[in-house]
């Protein structure tokens, strides 16, 4: 009997652990990334042409795209300062090409990096998740050191790229917010 009594909290631990990792691989998957022709049916949030040096990035073609979830941006007032709170679900995709010059048809990027709205996400920081993958996006890698949302952080005060957000509006890390219709 005692045997039996063994037997089974070992088979119980086995399935306990198991589970768990399941669980914790189940927590940690990525939200599905879109197609390019996914995102190329989205609106792009500025037509500006980003090919100007930005510190760390270099002076490549860059173009941005934002999903419908993500231009139904809520903007609250909170203690007098405008404050963005994009929905979770929310993607925007960078696209970054291989030259300066605007991409010419058919042109494929060379690299994206896309920001994922999930803040329940074990790997978000600061609400997003920071991901940077090839092209198509087939190793996706989520950056968990600080890189990416440190630089962002300037986004929400007055900077020198867009409309420079002139009434340093809290813009929840994103640089160009999608335009208005
Ligand atoms: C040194 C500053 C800096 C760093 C580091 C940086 N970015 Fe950006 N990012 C910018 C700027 C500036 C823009 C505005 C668009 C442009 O000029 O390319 C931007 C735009 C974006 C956008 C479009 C949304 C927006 O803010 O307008 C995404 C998505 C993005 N970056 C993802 C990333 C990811 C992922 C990383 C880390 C791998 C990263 N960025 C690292 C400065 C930075």
């Amino acid at each position: 009997m005692g045997k039996l009594v063994w037997q089974i909290s070992i088979i119980t631990a086995i399935v306990w652990g198991v589970f768990m990792a399941s669980c914790r691989d189940k927590a940690l998957e990525l939200p599905k990334l879109p197609t390019s022709e996914e995102y190329h049916a989205w609106r792009e949030t500025t037509d500006i042409p980003l090919n100007y040096p930005i510190p760390g990035h270099g002076d490549v073609f860059r173009e941005i795209y934002i999903n419908p979830i993500g231009e139904a941006v809520e903007k609250k007032i909170i203690n007098d300062r405008v404050v963005y709170a994009y929905p979770t679900g929310t993607v925007i995709v960078k696209e970054i090409y291989a030259g300066r010059d605007e991409p010419i048809p058919e042109e494929q990027p060379i690299k994206l990096t896309i920001m994922i709205k999930a803040p329940e996400h074990p790997l978000a920081l600061n609400g997003w998740l920071w991901i940077d993958a090839d092209v198509p996006p087939t190793q996706p890698h989520v950056i968990t050191h600080r890189f990416c949302v440190d630089c962002h952080a300037n986004a929400n005060e007055t900077h020198p790229y867009g409309d420079m957000n002139p009434q340093n509006e809290f813009r929840d890390f994103v640089f160009f917010p999608p335009r208005p219709h």
